[in-house]
């Protein structure tokens, strides 16, 4: 498997296995890969000749530079777990900062049409606009047919989209279900943080979401969300960072139950000093 380091080695290589007829995928990562990583990367086989894999720590994105400095970095690892997806059709983008940012490394400003100031964007100012810079230059130079993004991250999808209308640039973005570990949670890279009690305990997250999915046509949102925030104010290993209905395509928060538009549940929760979100859909 070829892993590129550098972007001139990938766009020549690109360049060559390009035809017409054949298409390119592209998954965007920050690497520490598991099974919801690896289930992108399937649908991108499945749809496409060939796959870029990029594994890049976006230190744009990042508020807390210790966040920054602790996140996993297991290259050899991820490379391993790719090949055994396949050997032929991936190819591995692991970039420093400086091929994609050159020597200034920040962000561009995104008018995100206040998709970037609700939920993760309210307690991680300037994070959408940095994964807004990475992944639009990560698909300048790919220049994929498809690209492939988790629902776990669904704020951050809304984002991409919006950025794809934006800058008008030629790649479909494909969604992908959340792959979720079998007592529920979504699997995450912060997952492994977790001591086995917090993990065990963090079931709740997703059991509060298929809650506010049951009951979302006979509770009203007021009700529903003081039964999500006593869930976790009377949880000894739980701190609750917000819980919000929405409505999917300004991600705006619901002010009155509507059967007639799409709306998701989002929940952000600390559990020592691991911060997990998750979603769902609630129509
Ligand atoms: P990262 O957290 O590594 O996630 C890469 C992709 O995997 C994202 O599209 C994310 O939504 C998806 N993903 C993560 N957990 C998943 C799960 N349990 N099920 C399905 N998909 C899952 O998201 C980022 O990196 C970065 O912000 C990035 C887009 C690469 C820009 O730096």
């Amino acid at each position: 498997m070829q892993v590129y380091t550098a972007k001139t080695g990938l766009i020549a290589h690109i360049n060559k296995q390009k035809q017409p007829g054949l298409s390119l995928g592209f998954v965007p990562t920050m690497g520490a890969l598991h099974q919801g990583h690896l289930s992108l990367v399937k649908a991108a086989l499945s749809m496409n000749e060939y796959v870029v894999v990029s594994i890049f720590i976006n230190p744009t994105q990042f508020n807390n530079p210790n966040d920054l400095i602790h996140y996993p970095r297991t290259l050899d690892k991820d490379v391993s777990l790719l090949k055994t997806l396949s050997k032929d059709s991936i190819v591995v983008y692991a970039p420093s900062s400086e091929d994609l940012y050159g020597s200034q490394i920040k962000s561009d400003c995104f008018d995100f049409d206040g998709l970037d100031l609700e939920m993760e964007g309210s307690s991680r100012p300037g994070h959408f606009d940095g994964v807004g810079t990475v992944v639009k230059r990560l698909f300048e130079i790919v220049r994929p047919d498809n690209a492939y993004f988790g629902e776990k991250d669904f704020q951050q999808l809304q984002i991409i989209k919006k950025m794809v209308a934006i800058t008008k640039l030629p790649v479909k973005i494909i969604v992908c279900p959340t792959e979720r570990e079998a007592n529920g949670l979504a699997m995450s890279s912060r997952n492994a943080r977790l001591s086995p009690a917090e993990f065990d305990a963090s079931a709740l997250i997703y059991k509060t979401l298929q809650y506010v999915k049951k009951q979302f046509n006979y509770e009203s949102r007021q009700a529903l969300s003081k039964w999500v925030v006593n869930q976790f104010s009377t949880h000894p290993l739980f701190e609750l960072d917000y819980f919000q209905i929405s409505e999917v395509e300004s991600l705006a928060p619901i002010k009155k139950m509507s059967l007639h538009k799409s709306c998701r549940a989002f929940i952000a929760v600390n559990i020592g000093d691991v911060r997990l979100i998750d979603n769902i859909d609630l129509n």
